[in-house]
């Protein structure tokens, strides 16, 4: 047996705690050889720690072999010492009405203190993977804080997206959402994210030659996907929550499986067109467990690069207006 690794989780006892915590245990994430320590972070209030020993008695009773221990905490220091990997997904989510921006100064915070806690206590190894809205400028404010992690350390979700995309041109196309591949989400986690049909294959072939429906592609695709959350928010009452525990899922197994090719939200060095700084959402390759490159030079048409600058737009205002947290 392989020694376990620390993986620390906030917003353990929330609504996508609930649907990922099992999953990690199970070995979804890291794999049916890896044994896991799930290190709980929540709220110092009554409440939230009574429902966490609630979930830890649930993962408790499920017997999992892969599970080598909890520690259930509301002190960051203690969350997150030695951890692995750092899943960020304590926040508050929007409500009915609500853009991701209008989180930003609430959640920013957070992610400034946690940011400092992590750099200082993680393992030398330590992975952050961002959930919390607005995903990705939190993730850049978490970096920004730290002194010994590098940047690349700091990644922020964009599956949900590209996973979004990919059921919805298997839905178009009628085919499984296994014949659909190279599906790649440019820019922000918000409705202006760009994703990418213009690169997308089905079965191997141009998803816009086997769709041929260009207008749709453009319009109604780009806006399912883009305006989905909002979607799920006004049906459910409550932000998704399986479908993200999900997607982080697939974000940290892609990103630990060598070879995957997937989106993630990185720090920009300028590519594509995107501001150096902000986190943006971009067609990777995993390198080596938890390291990736940014694939580069994949062609863009004027309706690609116009999309991209939209959402690169508002990435930059997003960073503008958290900038007194950036340090
Ligand atoms: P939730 O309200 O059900 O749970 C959030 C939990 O985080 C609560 O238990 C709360 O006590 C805890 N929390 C708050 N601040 C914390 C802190 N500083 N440290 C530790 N724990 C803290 O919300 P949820 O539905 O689980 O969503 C969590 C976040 O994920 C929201 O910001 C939501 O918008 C976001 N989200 C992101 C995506 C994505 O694709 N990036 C998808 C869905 C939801
Ligand atoms: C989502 O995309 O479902 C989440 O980011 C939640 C939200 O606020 O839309």
């Amino acid at each position: 047996m392989k020694q376990p690794i620390r993986v620390a989780v906030t917003g353990a006892a929330g609504q996508i705690g609930y649907a990922l915590l099992f999953r990690i245990a199970s070995g979804q994430m890291f794999g049916p050889e890896q044994p896991v320590i799930l290190q709980l972070i929540e709220i110092p209030n009554e409440k939230a720690l009574k429902a966490l020993e609630g979930v830890a008695m649930e993962l408790d009773d499920c017997a999992f072999p892969l599970l080598s221990g909890m520690v259930l905490t509301s002190k960051a220091e203690e969350g997150f010492g030695d951890a692995n990997w750092c899943l960020l997904v304590g926040a508050k989510p929007r409500g009915p009405g609500m853009e991701r921006a209008d989180l930003l100064k609430d959640n920013g915070k957070i992610f400034v203190a946690q940011g400092q806690v992590i750099d200082r206590v993680a393992a030398a190894d330590a992975r952050v993977a961002v959930v919390g809205n607005p995903a990705n400028t939190n993730c850049m404010i978490a970096a920004s804080v730290a002194r010994r992690l590098p940047a690349d350390r700091y990644t922020a979700m964009v599956r949900l997206d590209q996973n979004r995309a990919t059921t919805q041109l298997a839905k178009k196309a009628k085919v499984a959402t296994t014949a659909i591949s190279d599906v790649f989400i440019f820019g922000n986690h918000s409705p202006t994210m760009f994703s990418a049909f213009h690169l997308a294959k089905i079965n191997g072939k141009p998803a816009t030659t086997v769709i041929g429906h260009h207008e749709w592609l453009r319009g109604e695709f780009q806006e399912t996907v883009g305006k989905r959350g909002a979607a799920i928010i006004a049906a459910r009452g409550a932000s998704s929550a399986a479908s993200a525990a999900n997607a982080l899922v697939d974000h940290v197994r892609d990103l630990t499986t060598v070879g995957k090719v997937h989106s993630i939200a990185v720090k920009s060095n300028g590519d594509y067109g995107f501001d150096p700084n902000v986190w943006a959402g971009l067609p990777v390759k995993t390198t080596a467990p938890g390291s990736y490159e940014v694939i580069k030079g994949l062609g863009l048409d004027d309706f690609a690069r116009e999309k991209i600058a939209k959402t690169n737009k508002e990435l930059v205002e997003e960073r503008q207006a958290v900038a007194e947290l950036l340090k």
